[in-house]
Order: structure tokens, then sequence, then C-alpha cells
């Protein structure tokens, strides 16, 4: 019998992920036992108190003042002029940093991903991030022909493992020309880890040193959580001014969580290099790939970040609620950490964001002892994700302690 029609690259793909999967069996609980039994924290968008998601009111006020024929209309296939300057501004802030940039429309922060992979390596080719890590990253690579590869996100001090780091960073320079890095920092999914300043310093000096042997690196910081990383979250930004021409620095910004507009599918990859013709190869480049992928991206979310950059009454009421849901998924966190802390959980070193990991042997089976207590996390390969951002504080209270007895039931701990 024929089992596929799929040529040999696209044979036996499956989109299905571990979140999609937990968040599944927490609404199965619900449905038999009641939600209000029931913490699910598989979630990554913000819920608020009473587990309903979240629209930051100034973009929903908006959004839908927007003429039809704003929300309907295609856009030119970068993005609108408009956007693309205002959207430098949204993700730098006052920490632009100099040299030449340029702004190109994505489908999400996904979307950048995508295009970084694709225009800077060769199929075949390695494309390095933390061994935490998005688990999209790992499809997009795979995709389109190239591995993901990883290093040590952190040492036996929790902190940032630059030996590591530059231990793989090398290995694939011994391979390859392009060299691209995906750092997800500030407020990192999943650990809630953010590079410091200091650590910034040593990731470019050793791009720099690798640049002065000729290598190009390409870094794609992605800032998927930026406005969810307080007051000093966009300082490293100023250090990617005057680096030399064979860094260029990829900017991931995504409007999913900064609007709360997941699905309207729209962020910008921002480039930033001190190479003129960099910067416009990069635009060309990536709006030929957005033209053979997706065309154009959505008109009505372009406008409606341009309308609320540009009026500085809604700028700073948007910029307010941000802050709001920044401080509640701290407080969440901070209630699992402190906690954690109490019970003797070892976590991961969080300073901020959605999610706080914990290390486990055994995710899958840690998280299956605690659907015994309808709490549904998510297992990733090196531990479990907990989403500080769906969680209300009521169900915090007593998860680290239920999930250290999980652990301890299976004998992980
Ligand atoms: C680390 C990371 N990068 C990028 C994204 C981009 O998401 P989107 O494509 O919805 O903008 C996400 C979303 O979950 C993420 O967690």
């Amino acid at each position: 019998m024929l089992t596929s029609m799929a040529a040999p690259q696209a044979r036996g793909k499956k989109a299905g992920d571990a979140i999609f999967g937990a968040n599944r069996a927490a609404v199965e609980a619900a449905a038999r036992v009641g939600k209000e039994f029931v913490t699910n924290a598989t979630i990554g968008a913000i819920l608020d108190e009473s587990e309903k998601l979240v629209c930051l009111p100034t973009v929903k006020k908006v959004y839908q003042s927007l003429p039809m024929e704003e929300i309907i209309s295609y856009a030119p296939i970068a993005g609108l002029p408009d956007f693309l300057r205002d959207v430098q501004d949204c993700c730098f802030g006052d920490c632009r940093p100099e040299g030449y940039t340029a702004a190109v429309s994505t489908s999400g922060g996904t979307g950048v991903i995508h295009h970084v992979i694709q225009n800077y390596t060769c199929p075949g080719d390695d494309v390095l991030t933390s061994d935490w890590y998005w688990g999209a990253y790992s499809a997009l690579c795979d995709d389109n022909g190239r591995h993901l590869r990883t290093y040590k996100l952190f040492d036996d001090a929790l902190k940032f493992n630059h030996k590591d780091f530059q231990e793989q960073v090398n290995r694939m320079a011994a391979r390859q020309e392009n060299l691209v890095v995906i750092i997800n920092s500030p407020a990192h999914n999943p650990t809630g880890y953010s590079l410091t300043g200091d650590d910034w310093d040593q990731v470019l000096d050793f791009f720099r040193y690798l640049a002065g042997k000729g290598k190009h690196v390409i870094l794609l910081a992605d800032v998927a959580y930026i406005d969810y990383a307080g007051d000093q979250g966009r300082q490293f930004f100023k250090k990617f001014s005057g680096l030399p021409e064979e860094i260029l620095v990829i900017v991931g910004y995504s409007m999913s969580k900064s609007f709360t507009m997941y699905g309207q599918r729209l962020g910008a990859m921002i480039g930033v290099s001190s190479s003129q013709s960099v910067i416009q190869e990069f635009s060309d480049i990536n709006s030929y790939t957005s033209r053979a992928t997706w065309s154009n991206n959505s008109r009505g979310a372009m406008a409606c970040l341009i309308r609320i950059f540009e009026d500085p009454m809604l700028r700073s009421s948007w910029k307010a609620e941000q802050q709001e849901y920044y401080r509640l998924t701290k407080e969440r966190a901070d209630i699992f950490t402190s906690e954690a802390k109490q019970e003797g959980l070892p976590i991961l070193p969080y300073q901020a964001g959605f999610f706080i990991s914990v290390p486990s042997s055994d995710s899958a089976a840690a998280c299956s002892e605690l659907h015994k207590e309808n709490i549904f996390l998510v297992p990733l390969k090196a531990g479990i994700r907990i989403a500080a951002c769906a969680v209300p504080c009521s169900k915090m209270h007593g998860m680290a302690g239920k999930l250290k007895k999980a652990m301890e039931n299976i004998g992980q701990i």
C-alpha cells in the first residue's frame, strides 16, 4: 500500500509539539474536574488573574478603530515605510546602536529566524544556540536542511558558560564561513535568564576576534520578550555600535508579546552593521525571501504599531500597560522562585520574562506525576518549563513544593 507521497526531505514531519500536547492535557483535565482545580502553566501568552487572555487595552482600542481598508489591503513586501522606521524605535527605545540599520517586516519573530537561517547559512550548515532553547529553532533549521547545534548555557555556577560557548562557535568556525548564532536575551524562553552587560562584552569581544580572522559572524539577537524584561532590558543594544564589518547583528522583534497580537503574525528583522552595503543587501535579500514565502505581512498590525508609536498619549498608555503585565508576571515568578528556594528545589536563574525552568533528568515522567495534582507543565529535553505569564498568583502558591514532591516520588530528587 502507498504510504507516502511526500518528497524525501518532507517525509515523517509532524508539527505537534510538547507544548501543545501539555496544553491539551490541561484542557481535558479542566473539562473533567473544573477549571478552578486545574493549573495550566503551559501557555506562552499573558493571562490575567482570572485566566483570561490579555489584550493590552490601548492595542484593542487602536486596532478596533482602524478603517477596514487599512486592515484588508496589501502592504508593500518589506513593510510600510513608516512601520519600518517606527518598529526600530519601538525595539531600541533610547538605546539605539550607532551604525547603518534597516528593518524588514516578517511573519512574527518566527519569520525573522526563518529568513536568517535561509539567507545567512548554506544547506547542511550548522546554526548555534544554547542547550535551553525555544523548540521552534530546531524545526526551523531542520525544515531548511540546516542543523541546530547547542552550547551549554550555564556553567557550574549557573553563569553564562563562555567556555563552552567559545568552544562550540570555534567548532562551527572550523567547517563553515558564516557563523549564525542565536541568542535569546533578555528574558530567555524557557529560563527567564538575561545575559549581563559583561556577558555581552565577552561575547562581542570573541566575535571581534573571529572577525579579525576573516570569519563572518551573524548574531541573531532574539528579543521576543524585550518589553517584559524591566528597565535595564535594552542597555545591551548600544554595544552593537561600531562592530567590524564582518559582524552583522540581526535583531528579531515580535509584536506577539509586545502588543499581545500573537495571531496577527507581525514582527521585524532589524539589521545593524557598520557597512552600508551589508545593510542594503540585508534589505534586498530578506525582502526577496518574503516575496518567495509569505509575500507581504498584516497591514492592519503595521498600522496599529504606527498609530500607537506616533501618538505620545497612546504610546505612554501602551508602555504603562506592558509594565503592569511585566510586574504581574514577575510577581507570579517570584512566588515560585522564593518557594522553590524554601523547598530546596533547584531551578535555573530567572531574571524576567514569561517562563521559569527546572532541570530534570526525565521531565516527561515528572510532568505526568504532577498531573495527579492537576498541575500541567511543559516537559522539555533537559527540564520542565513553567509559564508564569499564564498562571494566577493564587495557583502559583504551592506549585514549587508539589513539583518537588512529584520529583521525589519518582526518584528524581
Ligand atoms: C524565543 C522566542 N522567539 C521568538 C518568538 C516569536 O514568536 P512569534 O512568531 O509569535 O512572534 C517566540 C514566541 O513564542 C519565542 O518564544
